[in-house]
């Protein structure tokens, strides 16, 4: 039978899984969050969000106070709680391999299948490789007591960090990889308000459903490159990509949107997708299919020795010795995340090459010092341009928009800018006194 109001566990508290919990708390559900983390279940239990997301301490004071909300270590707890387990955990990029690590997922899995005593459905929303589910299903079964009344689905997440809950809340569609009407009907029963409110649903069997994950982020990661490939062209030609992208962008068939050129994408996501989704198709025998994503990937890391190119260029030819200020180290703005961010990296060859940089960030700062402690940081970004010979924009923070190009001239040694995210207006730093220069546009 179908649990029409069901208990919702979900396993890993981090962006997804916490953002998760909350927002079906607040849709009604009871919901209780685990995580092998006793801090992070600390934190989140005094209604403190152990990460930077917008909007989301807010609404987890909220479903707290709802009292549907709470979060535990105990997977004896979860088993017995839940009639929907979502898990939630990360899957890494594998030291030394483009494979995903799978280590989290499958712990997840088999700790709660084997305290389950009765028919449950366990949800995978984790960015997996092809085949996951199938081979959870086996495993699933046969640790559990439950044994084939336990069901596997898959629920891909589309959620962009800095947007978290609004992308859970009002997702542009639901996606449910499935084996059986029951495992369908329960997963819509758990979704029952998204669903009330029109969002598109997409029923497939389980393969599919890990697939739209990492063809929708191979599709992004595309659009992104392709458009910074174009900067390369550009840059070699004169012309200009901003005005390039935005005459593309008019055409409806291919759209504004993640059609910005600069220094490429970062993040947890993206680039760990890319690589284990070619390494996972290398596996299946179809490596050609995607063999352009190695190229994806390459015109992605070629901005960021660009971008270190044209700060060369600008403080006369040598790095050594000039003074840097990196403003962003965040892999986007509105977040704290520095995975595999574009900035820091750009910071960390400019700092390589001899360079002294200074390194700020609204929201970053402790996990870039965290990661890349061998950098300079400031605590301001008037400290950061402070008798710079040349600003380096990376992240396009709303703050570092807001800038008063007279007020940052004033505190500079040199008046050079390099807009790596295209956010600056050239023209008003440019009668501002600046040498400007941005990637894929005339000098
Ligand atoms: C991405 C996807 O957008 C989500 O749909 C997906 O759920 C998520 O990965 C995931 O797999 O969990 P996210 O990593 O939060 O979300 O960040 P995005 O907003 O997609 O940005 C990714 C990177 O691309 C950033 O570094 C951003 O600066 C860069 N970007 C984005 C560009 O360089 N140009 C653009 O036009 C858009």
């Amino acid at each position: 039978p179908v649990v029409e109001h069901p208990r919702l566990t979900v396993v890993g508290t981090g962006y997804l899984g916490a953002t998760h919990a909350v927002c079906m708390a607040i849709l009604g559900y009871e919901v209780l969050g685990l995580d092998v983390d006793e801090k992070k279940v600390r934190q989140l239990n005094s209604g403190v969000v152990p990460f930077f997301e917008p909007g989301l301490p807010e609404k987890l004071q909220e479903a707290l106070g709802s009292g549907r909300l709470r979060f535990t270590t105990d997977y004896d707890d979860a088993a017995a709680f839940g009639d929907v387990h979502f898990i939630c955990v990360g899957t890494p990029q594998t030291s030394g391999s483009a494979a995903a690590d799978m280590t989290y997922v499958d712990s997840a899995f088999s700790e709660l299948a084997r305290r389950i005593t009765s028919r449950s459905l366990l949800v995978g929303k984790s960015t997996v490789p092809t085949g996951t589910a199938a081979r959870l299903t086996e495993t699933v079964r046969s640790l559990s007591p439950a044994g084939a009344a336990l069901e596997v689905a898959w629920n891909p997440e589309f959620l962009r960090e800095g947007f978290a809950v609004k992308d859970t809340l009002h997702p542009d569609r639901l996606v449910f990889g499935v084996e059986s009407d029951w495992a369908q009907a329960q997963l819509e029963a758990a979704f029952a308000p998204i669903i009330a409110e029109g969002t598109p649903v997409v029923v497939s069997d389980l393969a599919t459903s890990e697939l739209v994950k990492v063809a929708a982020n191979s599709f992004l990661a595309t659009k992104i490159s392709f458009i910074n490939a174009m900067a390369e062209v550009c840059e070699a030609t004169g012309a200009d990509v901003s005005l390039l992208a935005q005459a593309l962008s008019l055409d409806s068939r291919i759209g504004g949107r993640f059609l910005n050129p600069g220094l490429g994408f970062g993040g947890g996501c993206l680039p760990k997708d890319i690589r284990a989704f070619t390494h996972r198709a290398d596996e299946l025998g179809v490596g050609q299919a995607t063999a352009f994503l190695r190229e994806v990937d390459g015109i992605n890391d070629r901005r960021r020795t660009r971008a270190v190119d044209v700060l060369r260029e600008l403080v006369g030819g040598d790095l050594r010795g000039a003074r840097i200020a990196c403003l962003g180290a965040a892999f986007k703005p509105n977040s704290d995340d520095v995975r595999d961010a574009p900035a820091l990296h750009v910071a960390q060859l400019l700092h390589d090459e001899g360079a002294r940089v200074a390194v700020y960030d609204p929201e970053a700062m402790p996990n870039a010092r965290r990661k890349y402690p061998e950098l300079s940081y400031a605590d301001s970004a008037e400290e950061a341009v402070e008798r710079a010979d040349a600003v380096a924009l990376l992240t396009e923070w709303q703050e570092f928009r807001d800038a008063d190009p007279a007020a940052l001239g004033a505190l500079v040694t040199h008046r050079r800018l390099l807009d790596a995210r295209h956010a600056l207006d050239a023209d008003t730093y440019r009668a501002a006194g600046w040498e400007v220069r941005a990637l894929g546009r005339p000098k």
